[in-house]
């Protein structure tokens, strides 16, 4: 195993303004992720802010490795499943650890859509699906590092025409900043040279307990949506759109992620679980940033905010986590042990027309703002 320990000395003394703290950071090597693939250059890069709040990215994926932050026992936690090496990323199960997916994340029914008339047939990875970009998506790119600083990271992919069946050249540039407030802000920027769609998104699974294999049902959790688009069996939107109200849907009020998980009520019974798109109940509309969701561990006392700009939020609890993935620290990726918070535009939005679009055209910019903000509840 390759990792560097920053004592807690090096850290107050680094970041800190030396006040002291009684915790060490488990930060990997650059040489544990440093890789030549078919011509292109993978590494690890670390931000920091005075906090001590530290992230470890990779332009493989364009990827979170680890995110550590401040726990009520003085210590920091890693919260984000992953790997500890380059080659583990690459030889993972499950390959949604921390990447940014697209062109569009989530999922495509059938893998089709028609634009201006014409039929796009997109890979097929999901069943008789298309999922988060396909088996040559977004988080299994190179992506270049356009800049790197302390506390902020730029990296662009360029993604080719007709690449996994995706209409148009797509630039996308993604921009990570890690600000004083401890908050990890993700910027997007997309322009196409013809008509495409597009949906990308984040896709760590967050653990509050630190990585360690406990489970996520203990998580307190509270999504700022009053309506869900229903699914069929296969996790595909059905056109509806329904109220939460009445159903283990409903964390309109801080509830244990466990409590109703497990609720014979059909949209958990296909999701094996919560694996579904809320509608935020500012929908998007009025292009501010704003609360989606809240989580809170209180064995750790730590609180993740997700703010967006996006009409919808997926909520997905781990159900087809397997234990097959053995990652940081020997951390197995036991069934619901992490939990994703996806800030996005609805699932198989350009098949609905009562969706909101997901066209960006040439000539028009896409920009989408995520931000993952870390506090304390003592
Ligand atoms: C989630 C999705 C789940 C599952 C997971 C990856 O975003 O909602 O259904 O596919 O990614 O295992």
């Amino acid at each position: 195993m390759t990792r560097l320990v920053i004592t807690a000395l090096g850290l107050s003394l680094a970041f800190c303004g030396g006040e002291k703290r009684a915790q060490e950071l488990q930060l990997f090597e650059k040489s544990a992720f440093d890789k030549i693939v078919d011509g292109k250059n993978i590494s690890l890069y670390t931000l920091h802010n005075k906090n001590g709040m530290t992230v470890q990215l990779t332009n493989y994926g364009a990827r979170i490795v680890d995110l550590w932050v401040p726990s009520k026992d003085g210590k920091f936690k890693d919260v984000v499943m992953g790997f500890e090496t380059i080659d583990a990323y690459l030889k993972a199960n499950d390959i949604y650890n921390g990447p940014v997916v697209g062109r569009y994340g989530n999922r495509i029914g059938k893998g089709n859509f028609t634009l201006n008339g014409v039929k796009y047939q997109l890979t097929i990875n999901d069943g008789e699906n298309h999922l988060h970009g396909g088996t040559g998506g977004f988080g299994q790119m190179i992506w270049d590092v356009v800049s790197a600083a302390e506390n902020e990271i730029k990296m662009r992919y360029i993604s080719p025409d007709g690449e996994e069946g995706y209409p148009g050249n797509l630039e996308l540039e993604v921009n990570y900043t890690l600000t004083e407030n401890n908050e990890l802000v993700i910027r997007y920027l997309a322009k196409t040279d013809a008509p495409t769609v597009i949906n990308p998104t984040s896709h760590s699974y967050f653990n509050l307990h630190g990585i360690n294999s406990s489970s996520t049902n203990s998580h307190i959790l509270t999504i700022y949506a009053d309506k869900y688009t229903p699914t069929d069996k296969n996790l595909i939107p059905t056109g509806e759109i329904s109220s939460i109200e009445n159903t283990p849907l409903d964390f309109r009020r801080a509830t244990p992620i466990g409590d109703r998980i497990n609720f014979s009520f059909e949209a958990l019974v296909s999701g094996r679980g919560y694996d579904h798109n809320w509608i935020l109940m500012k929908n998007g509309g009025s292009g501010e940033i704003e609360l989606a969701a809240e989580v809170y561990e209180p064995s750790t006392g730590i609180v993740l905010k997700v703010l967006t700009d996006q009409p919808a939020i997926q909520f997905y609890s781990g159900n087809f986590m397997t234990g097959n993935d053995v990652g940081k620290r020997g951390n197995i990726n036991n069934y619901r042990t992490g939990i994703a918070l996806e800030t996005q535009n609805y699932p198989d939005a350009p098949n609905h027309a009562n969706f909101p679009s997901a066209i960006l055209n040439p000539g028009e910019t896409y920009s989408q703002t995520c931000i993952y903000k870390f506090e304390l509840k003592k």
